[in-house]
């Protein structure tokens, strides 16, 4: 089975969320289950720098918004990937540093349509063999909105490959308007209600969901929100219209960079056997990074961490509202981390700034903390008001940091509430609310820290079951292996 495998960002290469870290984990476990792959990503100016090796294996010439690019295949053998890595290389769309999407002044580029239409060009024609290879795959996988008009364009090849389409997250729809559509000269008749037509102008990732033969999400719960109005992004019509090739399934967690006993970020890395002095250890040193003199007093303390792009979805805006409360009524501190949109960043500045000896910040993007975090904190706080899979409740879940989520999407299918029959059936391993609110988030955090603070033997429990499930990529890899098939 052969799969080219296009996403428009892939760790370590590339990322700003959770689909890097997909892009990297799922490829690499078909690949352990005997799949041929070749990973398909842009030649950003960041992923060119970081190759050493690099070989040519043609140049082709694709249309964009009026004019022609010529653009290069490149070939390059990453250490963290076992088979091929492919590069698009055209660096008047590409060539650029930074975040993938967005200018440094965090508006969009404004030439994402051409890019990412010159970039599934591209690949429609790699799928064919344009460059005479003698690699044509059987299944093209395509992720996000990014990749969406890809579906739609390997459905004139011959012999055509078999599509699957995977939704990491509704939100972003890759909407531009008709003008662009003319521009980038896209087949006309795409341009109906059950094609690409969006209210008046065209969505890349419905081209996507329109034409694969196959689409999935990142988990059953999510599958089934997409479905409904308040998650549909106006698409659940469509997506109730496709049920029937429309399937959920969960991500997995790579064990090889998110594994407490292996992880060189962790000040030490600890098993499940030393879980105490373990995250005792490491929330030590993730205070003392924040340039803090460490207590015993402080170390006792619960710490509550948050690892997130700081936009609506993750609810960033009830834990703003929280936090104050629980300075004055517990003893928590809160180490938080992120970057996104400036008000948010700005008000968590300002949180810091108030309460320097409890709560601590670093705006920007930083893989080695989000590890420590997740091991030195006790609870993790991912309130999302919707969230199609969400790893890092798992990453918590692996590191015996127990998460508090609202009840949706991948939370829900992998975080089960530490209510008394959950306990004593041994399912609990976190903490769930149930209503998207800052009273029901307050209640339940409340709640967590009187555990806490009053049944650590009870606590160790539920780490331990978390520490212990099995989240790998293999059981979900299987699941894409079959619908290949
Ligand atoms: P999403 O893709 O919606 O952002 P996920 O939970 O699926 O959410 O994945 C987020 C990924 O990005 C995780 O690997 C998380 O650790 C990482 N991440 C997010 N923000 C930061 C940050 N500021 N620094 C380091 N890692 C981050
Ligand atoms: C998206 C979603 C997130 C998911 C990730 C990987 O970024 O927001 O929930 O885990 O994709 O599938």
């Amino acid at each position: 089975m052969k799969v080219l495998f296009a996403a428009s960002e892939a760790y370590p290469l590339i990322k700003t969320g959770g689909l890097a870290d997909v892009a990297y984990g799922l490829p690499r476990a078909l690949h352990d289950l005997d799949t041929e792959v070749r990973l398909l990503l842009p030649a950003y100016q960041d992923i060119l720098d970081l190759v050493t090796e690099i070989i040519v294996l043609g140049g082709l010439d694709i249309w964009g918004t009026g004019r022609n690019h010529r653009i290069r295949v490149l070939e390059t053998h990453h250490p963290a990937f076992p088979f091929p890595v492919w590069l698009i290389e055209c660096s008047t769309l590409f060539g650029r540093h930074g975040n993938p999407y967005m200018h440094p002044h965090g508006y969009d580029w404004p030439d994402n349509a051409e890019r990412f239409t010159v970039f599934c060009r591209a690949a429609a024609q790699l799928a064919g063999d344009a460059l005479g290879l003698g690699w044509r795959p059987d299944v093209v996988h395509a992720h996000d909105w990014q990749t969406g008009l890809l579906m739609g364009m390997v459905e004139t090849l011959h012999p055509r490959p078999r599509t699957l389409f995977t939704i990491h997250n509704l939100a972003y729809g890759g909407h531009f308007s008709r003008a662009v559509y003319d521009q980038l000269h896209l087949p006309w008749h795409w341009w109906s209600p059950e094609g690409v037509e969006f209210y008046g102008g065209f969505s890349m990732l419905k081209a996507g969901i329109a034409y694969a033969d196959q689409v999935t999400t990142v988990s059953p719960t999510y599958a089934k929100e997409i479905c409904t109005p308040q998650f549909g992004y106006g698409m659940d019509g469509l997506l109730r219209s496709r049920a029937y090739k429309l399937h959920g399934i969960l991500n997995g967690i790579d064990d090889s960079e998110w594994n407490p006993r292996t992880d060189k970020f962790l000040q030490p890395p600890y098993g499940v056997e030393q879980v105490i002095e373990g995250k005792q250890a490491n929330k030590k040193a993730l205070l003392e990074r924040y340039g803090k003199t460490v207590t015993p007093e402080m170390l006792a303390r619960p710490l509550l961490g948050l690892v997130s792009r700081l936009v609506e979805q993750k609810g960033i805006d009830m834990v703003l509202d929280v936090i104050p409360t629980l300075l004055a009524e517990t003893n928590a501190n809160f180490v938080l981390i992120g970057s996104g949109h400036s008000y948010f960043e700005q008000a968590l500045n300002n949180l810091a700034a108030r309460f320097p000896e409890r709560v601590f910040v670093y705006i920007g993007y930083n893989e080695a903390l989000a590890h420590l975090l997740e091991a030195g904190s006790d609870l993790f706080l991912m309130p999302s008001r919707f969230e199609p899979c969400g790893l890092n409740q798992m990453y918590s879940l692996k590191y015996g940091t127990l998460p508090v989520v609202f009840h949706t999407g991948g939370l829900a299918d992998t975080v089960v509430n530490a209510t008394p029959d959950n306990t004593s059936a041994g399912t609990a391993n976190g903490f769930v609310f149930y209503t998207p609110s800052q009273q029901a988030l307050l209640g339940t955090l409340r709640w967590a820290l009187s555990l806490f603070a009053n049944n650590p033997a009870q606590w160790r429990q539920w780490q331990k079951r978390g520490m212990t499930t099995d989240f790998s990529w293999e059981q979900s890899a299987r699941r894409y292996l079959e619908l290949y098939q």
